[in-house]
């Protein structure tokens, strides 16, 4: 080992040589503490900063606004996580406030982040088999309890994501490579013109990576065929239906369904099973964005609210939505094992099995990724030690959370609620003021007061638009949360509301 006796802190460098045990022990301790440093200090205190784009940038990179050049000389490490403190930990957004109704962004377990830090020790590359052995058994163990939670036969298969966007670009990729090549009869992947002219179905409410997975895999713009919502904002399949008939008597090739289990928007549920019979007639591949809503399967009692998921062809599941995982883990299922080797396997030679006979399983074969971490080593620890059950019972938590500030959203006539009930766990509303306002000046006061509760600090709830104009947007995805922190929000809300020049 090079000398490091000239670096502040050697041990932690040259951590093969005797005695260094003590300083990783001690590294491991003062990260860990500062860590609960910002839980406590911090995250258990507000939602977010608050403070506005431009000054959390002077804030973070100084006066320049701007970084600065990279480190030349060394820095101990008691000094990095001082900077660590000053500098970024009062700024972060904090999923662990009780008062954080955010996008799909659940507190993470802490047995998630301890079996993330054992990951990033064990540095195991799941990749090729022989980069990560035990970390390709604990990816297909893990892979088999989501097929088991999803309903998915034998036969089927999976793999872990960076998150839902990958699974989904994942999914498209293997509609086309698999069910397009079927349709048009070729031997091979089909590319360029053979790209022309399909059509896939999915709703004004499907998450923007199916767009950007089509313009990725070549598909030309109009391959996406947006078909309107419903008032509950889900994909109606008698709409579906019609247009895989106009777009077979235009001469299209209508070729996958992307339904969505919980939107990102409203939450909403499209209809699979009906979606599903469809394709079958149809001959079409059905894939189900059940990043969010998919976990709904961990409750016995919410299972129904997400129907059909087993009858898809492809599924995606991002566990670091509503599993409460550390960032990242998401992943894909697949009906048959062999379309994703059929779309991703490669044979680089670097990876030629000595011992052919072994059949050892290469994950890299299964993804458009190579190397990836142990993703899985936090959901194993982290399921195993509560159990479906006790997951299960996480997710119904915030479901009657959601359900009780639906209850009182219905019930005040100052503020409006949509959908009405929420399918899962997202709430829209918006307070509507004593005086009248058009349109554009309601939109209006709903950023004035987004902005406002965010910089108030009791909560935070995030915006969106539906149907062209804005509501707030609550996803209640804490199981940290109580009664209380939706009254907190609720009684800010109205209070900011009667501060502001529209709410008198
Ligand atoms: C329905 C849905 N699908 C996919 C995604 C993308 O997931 P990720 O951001 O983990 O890639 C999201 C993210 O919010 C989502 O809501």
């Amino acid at each position: 080992m090079a000398d490091a006796s000239h670096l502040p802190d050697p041990d932690l460098v040259a951590y093969a040589e005797p005695g260094a045990r003590a300083a990783l022990e001690e590294l491991g301790v003062t990260t860990w503490r500062e860590a609960l440093d910002w839980l406590y200090r911090h995250a258990f205190v507000r939602p977010i900063a608050g403070t506005p784009y431009p000054e959390a940038r002077r804030r973070y990179f100084g006066p320049s606004g701007r970084p600065g050049t990279a480190p030349r000389r060394p820095t101990p490490w008691s000094e990095i996580l001082r900077a660590f403190r000053e500098r970024i930990a009062p700024a972060t957004y904090n999923a662990q406030h009780t008062g954080s109704f955010s996008y799909f962004t659940p507190p993470p377990l802490p047995t998630s982040i301890a079996g993330e830090v054992l990951a990033q020790w064990l540095q195991q590359g799941v990749d090729v088999w022989h980069a990560g052995p035990v970390g390709a058994f604990v990816e297909e163990e893990v892979i088999a309890w989501l097929r088991e939670l999803v309903g998915m036969p034998d036969g089927s298969w999976g793999v872990l994501t960076s998150g839902g966007v990958m699974a989904n670009v994942m999914a498209l990729a293997l509609a086309r490579d698999v069910r397009l090549r079927e349709l048009r009869g070729l031997d091979a992947a089909p590319r360029a013109a053979a790209l022309e002219g399909v059509r896939v179905y999915a709703s004004d409410q499907a998450h923007f990576s199916v767009e950007r997975g089509l313009a990725v895999l070549g598909f030309p713009p109009e391959t996406l065929r947006v078909v309107a919502s419903d008032e509950r904002f889900r994909l109606p399949s008698e709409a579906v239906a019609r247009a895989i008939e106009a777009d077979r008597a235009a001469g299209h090739i209508p070729l996958a369904i992307a339904a969505v289990a919980g939107s990102t928007n409203t939450g909403s549920v499209d209809p699979v099973p009906e979606l599903a019979e469809i394709a079958a007639r149809e001959g079409l591949w059905l894939h189900v964005d059940a990043a969010y809503g998919g976990a709904a399967r961990l409750s016995a009692r919410l299972a129904d609210r997400v129907p059909g998921l087993e009858l898809a062809d492809s599924v995606t599941l991002d566990p670091h939505k509503w599993f409460f995982q550390a960032y990242d883990i998401g992943g894909l299922l697949v009906r048959r094992r062999e379309d994703l080797l059929q779309t991703f396997s490669r044979t680089p030679e670097y990876y030629a099995s000595n011992r052919p006979e072994d059949e050892p399983l290469d994950w890299y074969r299964y993804s458009i990724e190579g190397t990836r971490r142990l993703r899985a080593l936090k959901l194993w620890t982290s399921w195993t030690h509560l159990g479906t059950e006790g997951l299960g019972a996480l997710v119904e938590r915030t479901v009657e959370l959601a359900e009780a500030l639906a209850a009182r959203l219905r019930a005040a006539p100052d503020l409006e609620l949509t959908p009405d009930p929420p399918d899962l766990g997202v709430v829209c509303f918006r307070h509507l003021p004593v005086r009248d306002l058009g349109p554009e000046a309601l939109d209006a006061h709903q950023v004035a007061l987004q902005r406002a509760l965010e910089l108030d600090g009791s909560a935070w709830v995030s915006l969106t638009t539906l149907r062209g104009r804005t509501w707030l947007r609550a996803g209640v995805m804490n199981h940290l949360s109580s009664e209380r922190d939706l009254d907190r929000l609720l009684d800010a809300i109205r209070r900011l509301a009667r501060s502001s020049a529209d709410g008198t």
